[in-house]
């Protein structure tokens, strides 16, 4: 279906300073609980986005320091180079759907504990942390501005290596330093960094200038700025200091990302505002910078967002929430399928994964932080497995979406409800006070279902065994649901509570039904999540008096992870609702009911004309009993599979039944997992090889010592050829990790074939033993963890020179990180760092070949530029000759060509060569040394990287099997060649022997 006209202005580009975003629709950063900690989960749900319309598709907040750390929530990272490769990941898998990827940079300031890191946190003045940890955050000098800006412009060039596009400064939800300055509460300092307003903003002016002057030649840089605190006077206002921050700085981001704070009320549940609600904040922006601004509300409505850019209140629609519970809104709009959209139904359990340190959830989206671990595509399903039928029994969430997937699949499905309506708890739960956008969990299902024609609705069917067995249908699934219990079993009660079987004490679905119950009401809430206060408001407005009581510290404790305690308590106060806190309901009579205080146990009674009790609920089983019961009448009947899921198998969220209902559809008919039902990402483990090698971390400092000595030693040859004495290699069980994570990153590595990693693994344990027996020391590398699995070449990033190593800085992104990572082996070793290469220099080892210690080569190419070259021969000094060979395009940046992918010294006189690549200045020079140069045929270059072969010693190498043409050219040249297969470590990675090991030593 072609798009409405009407919506056409959401699908004008827009240009954000050096970039332009496709479309009006940006995912603003939030969090997704997987960050770090899981990065191909993280890379694919934001990938799921960019494919489903989305112009812009940002990180969640991005860590740039050690002291600004948030354990246990996983947030991204960037603390140094070696968690480049986690991001590349994320920005070219959104890139690959057309998307501009965004980067949320962040130092939270007093905000972070640093539990993990042990850093002291820093602020503008001494203050503890905000969490309760018993830390205080110390004031910032300015050397430590200086060294935050670094850290800031730092992680603003790993973003940009990584491939982001757009790369923020982030001042919002204060929850970050230069909120923190900007805020009179927080900062009171007396330097030019306090006081005046224009004082306060100096550090935000800086990062902003700093990221713009270090990126912002490709890179947009957008702030997120909380224009408004909703505190009144004690924060930032609209009409106050918000605005007046703005007309500061309104031309020098390239976009306005603007927003309330705190998280609580930006986020905002649809219990406590409207979609759109945030505009009265942020309307002012558009009148004051010509940049684009970016608002946020919940918006999934396209005729809000277009009223929006009409009315010139945005210019392009921020979304979160919405972009969670649907990935594809932006297509689904392009398309002209509105009736397909999943709207958020602003419930936050999206937040709840993130503040209790697990993966994102989503209510309406069940595949939200799915897509990598199960392979679940929002839009896209398996087609079905068999022709078996299913009868569906109850039509709750669990039932609908159960429903609504396997029609997707192309199942046959009978549902079957007891009840007249559909939808279960949702469609009672809907009608209680600020809960209506509930009902959207039933309505987009039932909206699906209506299309499917395999699909056949039977409300007010309350099904008996009898009727289930004459269906006959091989599948049956359970969703009965559950039911409150009214004997107050729960968390603190074990028993029923005394005096709970009387005629007025009730349980939730008799409220919910609007049975009119006496007054004082207790609610007693030992459930602690939503409905205990939700009630508690539906009968205070109906005029009761009510108290809600509770075992728990607080009133409807769990909504701190949907961010609503604050607001369900404020509003139940500003009803009148009395708040009891730590107390245990002892017993009930008539008329009144008996607490203990959980602090002193001291017992006390309150006035109860009724009391509801929110404590436990009981899966409604009698089905499944009854069915089970006779298993002979079920086989009888056909039946395969008898199934519950969700609340009559384990009642909770409702998030949690939807999950159940598509996790069933999902799975029939797919042969059981083994093991975890979901992919992991691993830590990778360092190696336990019963190999000659050094333990890490080294045992003797005076074997580093030694080392060190060896390399400083001015007699110590320096070439490629000589007897290797000592070398460093990244065993392939290190840098492979196993086959699941080579599966998820071979092609985004850009590996020519999938590896096998047990055959890996005897590959490369045959190249230990050569190297072994050649008589070589063999240093393992094995931090590897963090790195991709290219860590393999280990050559690449770094070079051995007089004196110690040069750390090199790599052409690929995913490879960013692998030279920091050697480059923190050897310093903590002892091995003298003499240099690294920096900024926009490339250099790689495979490019670099020593002929002697005063003479050296070094391609001029693809992966080793002019910059390279520059700061190479500042490292070695004059005393060097550094020849630049230019290289070839031949195929391109995309293939890894390298200086040693043309040449091979095998001895002072000898050197294996591919000519045709070489240019001929280069191959002269080679002549004019007495260098005899022995060529690669040309059938077997490109198919065993001929050239690539590593000297164990003079006239002894290690080549890749299968080339038996250039074999006899050695031999025939007096080298003794050792051929060894090499197709998952070698072939597939395209890096031959010389790049898999990093000789430190040749005698
Ligand atoms: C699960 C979740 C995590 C969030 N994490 C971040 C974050 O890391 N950084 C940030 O600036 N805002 C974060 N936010 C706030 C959102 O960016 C957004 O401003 C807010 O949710 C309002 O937009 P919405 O109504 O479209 O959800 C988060 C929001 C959600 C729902
Ligand atoms: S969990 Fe709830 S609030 Fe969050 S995106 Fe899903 S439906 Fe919306």
């Amino acid at each position: 279906m072609a798009r409405d006209p009407r919506y056409d202005i959401l699908f004008e580009p827009v240009t954000i300073g050096p970039v332009t975003a496709r479309n009006r629709f940006y995912q603003v950063p939030h969090c997704s609980g997987m960050g770090y900690r899981y990065p191909s989960a993280e890379a694919a749900m934001r990938a799921t986005k960019a494919e489903g319309g989305w112009a812009v598709v940002s990180t969640q907040e991005c860590e740039i320091h050690a002291t600004t750390e948030v354990s246990p929530f996983t947030e991204a990272r960037l603390w140094d180079d070696r968690d480049i490769p986690a991001l590349a990941r994320m920005a070219d898998a959104v890139h690959r759907h057309g998307a501009l990827a965004a980067i949320q940079l962040v130092h939270q300031g007093h905000d972070a504990s640093n539990r993990y890191s042990r850093e002291p946190a820093i602020a503008p003045m001494h203050r503890p942390v905000t969490t309760y940890d018993p830390f205080q955050a110390r004031a910032m000098d300015k050397s430590d501005i200086r060294e935050l800006r670094r850290w800031h412009r730092d992680a603003a060039l790993r973003a940009k290596r990584a491939g982001f596009d757009l790369v923020y400064v982030y001042a919002g939800h204060d929850l970050a330093l230069p909120m923190h300055f900007l805020s009179r509460r927080h900062n009171q300092r007396c330097d030019e960094y306090g006081g005046s307003l224009e004082n306060r903003v100096r550090l935000l002016r800086e990062l902003i200038e700093d990221t713009k002057e270090a990126v912002g030649d490709t890179c947009a840089v957008p702030i997120r700025l909380a224009v408004d605190e909703l505190s009144g006077e004690a924060g930032i206002t609209a009409d106050g200091e918000g605005r007046e921050i703005v007309e500061m700085l309104a031309e020098l981001p390239d976009l306005w990302d603007v927003n309330v704070s705190d998280w609580s009320n930006d986020s905002l549940t649809s219990r406590f505002g409207e979609e759109g609600a945030q505009e009265r904040y942020v309307a002012f922006v558009k009148q004051v910078t010509s940049k684009p601004v970016v608002g946020v509300g919940r918006f999934t409505s396209p005729d809000a967002m277009v009223s929006q850019i009409k009315r010139g209140v945005l210019d392009m629609i921020g979304a979160a929430r919405p972009s969670i519970a649907d990935p594809f809104l932006p297509r689904k709009i392009e398309e002209g399928r509105l009736e397909d959209i999943r709207e958020c139904i602003g419930c936050n359990i999206c937040t709840s994964g993130d503040i209790t340190g697990v993966p994102i959830r989503c209510t309406q989206n069940p595949t939200m932080g799915e897509e990598w671990r199960k392979g679940w595509h929002p839009e896209e399903f398996a087609p079905k497995g068999s022709d078996d039928q299913v009868l569906i029994v109850g039509a709750g969430p669990a039932g609908l979406e159960c429903a609504r997937a396997l029609g997707r699949r192309g199942y046959g499905v009978i549902l079957a409800e007891a009840d007249e309506e559909l939808g279960g708890r949702v469609a009672a739960e809907c009608r209680l006070p600020g809960l209506s956008a509930w009902g959207r969990v039933r309505d987009y299902r039932l909206q699906q279902l209506h299309q499917m024609p395999g699909v056949e609705l039977f409300p007010a069917s309350r099904l008996t065994p009898e009727n289930v067995l004459e269906f006959g249908f091989p599948r049956v699934v359970l969703a009965t649901g559950a039911r409150w219990r009214k004997d107050g079993v729960g968390r603190q009660h074990n028993w029923p509570i005394a005096g709970s079987d009387q005629d007025h004490v009730v349980a939730p679905e008799a409220v919910i039904a609007g049975t009119q119950i006496a007054g004082p009401i207790v609610i007693y809430d030992d459930d602690h999540f939503y409905l205990g206060g939700v009630l508690a408001e539906k009968l205070r407005a109906e005029g009761h008096e009510v108290a809600i009581v509770t075992p728990a510290p607080q009133v409807s404790l769990w909504t701190s992870n949907t961010l609503e305690q604050g607001h369900i308590q404020r509003r139940l106060v500003a009803l009148g609702v009395e708040i009891v806190t730590q107390r245990r309901l002892e017993a009930i009579g008539a008329g009144e009911a008996e607490f203990s205080c959980l602090v002193t146990g001291r017992r006390e009674t309150r006035p109860a004309a009724s009391i509801v009790l929110v404590t436990g609920r009981l899966p409604e089983e009698t089905l499944y009993q009854e069915l089970t019961a006779a298993p002979e009448a079920l086989a009888e009947a056909g039946i395969t599979s008898l199934t519950r899921i969700g609340d009559c198998l384990a009642p909770a969220t409702i998030a949690a039944a939807v999950y159940a209902g598509h996790r069933y559809a999902r799975e029939l008919d797919t042969p059981d997992s083994e093991g975890a039902p979901f992919a992991r990402e691993l830590a990778a483990l360092a190696p336990d090889s019963g190999l000659r090698v050094r333990k890490q971390p080294m045992a003797s400092v005076d074997t580093d010592d030694r080392l060190a000595a060896q390399l400083a030693d001015p007699a110590a040859p320096l070439n490629e050829y000589g007897a290797i004495r000592r070398v460093m290699i990244c065993p392939a069980e290190t840098a492979y990790g196993g086959q699941q994570r080579l599966d998820a990153v071979w092609q985004g590595e850009e590996f020519l074939g999938r590896p096998d990693f047990a055959e890996a693994r005897k590959e490369y344990g045959r190249l230990a033993q050569v190297l072994a027996e050649s008589g070589a020391e063999i240093d393992l590398f094995s931090d590897a963890a963090g790195l991709g699995i290219s860590a393999i070449y280990i050559r690449d990033s770094s070079i051995v020179a007089p004196g110690g190593v040069i750390i090199c800085r790599m052409r690929n992104a995913y490879r960013a990180a692998e030279p920091a990572a050697l480059g923190a082996y050897y310093a903590a070793h002892g091995i003298p760092v003499l240099g690294a290469i920096e900024g926009e220099g490339l250099l790689e080892g495979g490019d670099f070949v020593w002929f002697d210690a005063e003479t050296c080569a070094v391609a001029d190419g693809y992966r080793t530029n002019a910059e390279g070259i520059r700061q190479l021969r500042e490292i070695l000094g004059s005393g060097v000759e550094v020849q630049a060979v230019p290289l070839p395009h031949d195929q391109g940046p995309g293939a890894c060509l390298h200086l040693m992918s043309l040449i091979s010294p095998l001895a002072a006189d000898l050197a294996l060569v591919y000519s045709r690549l070489m240019p001929v200045p280069f191959r002269n020079w080679l002549l004019a040394r007495g260098i005899r140069l022995v060529e690669v045929a040309d059938e077997e270059y490109g198919l065993t990287m001929g050239c690539n072969v590593l000297a164990l010693a003079p006239r002894k190498c290690l080549a890749i099997e299968g080339s038996p043409i250039t074999r006899a050219r050695l031999e025939a040249a007096g080298c003794e060649v050792i051929a060894f297969k090499a197709e998952e470590i070698s072939l597939k990675g395209g890096g031959g022997p010389t790049c898999l090991t990093r000789p430190l030593l040749r005698g």
